[in-house]
């Protein structure tokens, strides 16, 4: 737990009055390897880190949520029967979306007073949003008396971006964070939803996540462009080589070859970093099982190299954290994670060097940049939980 609970209760009680009688919550994560893989039916390796969103809340006997965002001061309100976007309050509507898709669902739904707090960092990367999405789904499983199995809530919450929120993306931010399991990455399939708990069982290195301090300008615009193009490059690819497929996942570097002539140069940049980023990720998860870091780091190197000339989802900053990392001693490999246009990297670095390289970033990175950056050192969280 990186959050309080014992004084997120008291604050809970002072700000509403009496005590709050559920308490969940759910991690944010980083994305270890496999990036803008998950809507490509790929493969990824994240893991849930210990920074968390964590709701307080007391059932009500009619359907409204009676919000409050603690870090942000805010109050919104929410009719659970009309489920509507709040332009407003914004942060709310992750918590709307999810009640929304379980009304889809048939599932009961109850109101609450209810008090969000949390740290994980917003829009930098780490998945504050799929962690309050699925810390909403534990509050509302807490209160209707009901649980989704295995997949089913990491789906819902894609849902909730897919449908609700108007963002395309996968399901790797949900599912690690309801899924993930303490000291292990996860490795998952995002065709079949099958997963290997994969042990981070190197204790000579460790997972230094590192934040540019620049917003993820455009993301979702960009995003949204990023997934069309990849759509392009599978039609593209069926209609040269007359062969089926839904999803980059089904096509090799060769059936690319294959195909360059007749594929935009945007299709084709996309279609090998995705294709390439598949095979680096089922590498990865050999190199996590044999316990190679020195093999895992090379691979995220030679990922963030991919994300940046041929996905072209880095910036200057990103570019500039990732590139000092790797120049610093004891840094086994450095990229960025995530959706990219800003937020974190993910540096593997000896254990050894941990306080000099965390240093040496930081400064260099603030004298390149003019940007004071933010550095912490996480091992991997367990997924979604009810406190009791
Ligand atoms: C965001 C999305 C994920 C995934 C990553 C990129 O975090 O929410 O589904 O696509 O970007 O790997």
């Amino acid at each position: 737990m990186s959050i309080d609970v014992a004084q997120a209760r008291k604050d809970f009680e002072a700000h509403f009055g009496f005590a709050a009688e559920i308490v969940v919550r759910a991690p944010g994560r980083v994305n270890i390897i496999g990036e803008h893989t998950d809507y490509n039916d790929g493969f990824v390796l994240p893991m849930a880190i210990e920074r968390e969103t964590v709701i307080l809340a007391r059932k009500r006997r009619d359907g409204i949520l009676n919000a409050y965002a603690a870090n942000l001061e805010r109050r919104a309100q929410a009719d659970l029967d009309q489920r509507t976007r709040n332009p407003q309050e914004s942060w709310i509507d992750y918590v709307v979306g999810v009640a929304d898709e379980l009304a889809k669902l048939n599932r009961p739904l109850h109101g609450a007073d209810l008090m969000i707090a949390g740290d994980v960092p917003i829009a930098c990367g780490l998945s504050s949003s799929a962690s309050l999405e699925m810390a909403a789904l534990a509050l509302f499983e807490a209160l209707g008396g009901f649980h989704l199995d295995g997949p089913e809530g990491p789906r819902l919450g894609q849902r909730v971006e897919n449908l609700f929120l108007g963002l395309s993306s996968g399901i790797m931010d949900q599912f690690i964070s309801r899924m993930g399991k303490r000291g292990h990455a996860l490795f998952l399939d995002c065709r079949s939803y099958e997963y290997e708990l994969a042990p981070v069982a190197f204790p000579a290195a460790k997972f230094v996540i590192a934040n540019t301090r620049v917003a993820r300008g455009l993301t979702s615009s960009k995003y949204n462009e990023r997934v069309a193009e990849c759509v392009e490059a599978v039609k593209g690819m069926r209609r040269v080589l007359g062969k089926d497929g839904s999803h980059l996942r089904d096509f090799s570097l060769a059936d690319l070859a294959a195909s360059r002539r007749q594929l935009s140069e945007v299709a084709f940049k996309r279609a090998r970093h995705v294709i390439g980023e598949n095979d680096r990720t089922t590498s990865a998860c050999e190199a996590m099982r044999s316990g190679d870091p020195a093999a895992l780091g090379e691979l995220m190197n030679a990922s963030d190299y991919s994300l940046r000339d041929d996905y072209e989802v880095t910036c200057p900053e990103l570019d500039a954290m990732t590139e000092i990392a790797r120049g610093l001693p004891g840094c086994l490999g450095a990229r960025m994670t995530g959706a990219g246009f800003g937020g974190c990297t993910i540096n593997l670095v000896a254990a050894k060097s941990l306080e000099p390289f965390t240093e040496r970033l930081m400064t260099e990175y603030r004298r390149r940049t003019g940007i004071e950056g933010q550095v912490f050192v996480s091992l991997p969280a367990d997924g979604a939980s009810r406190i009791q």
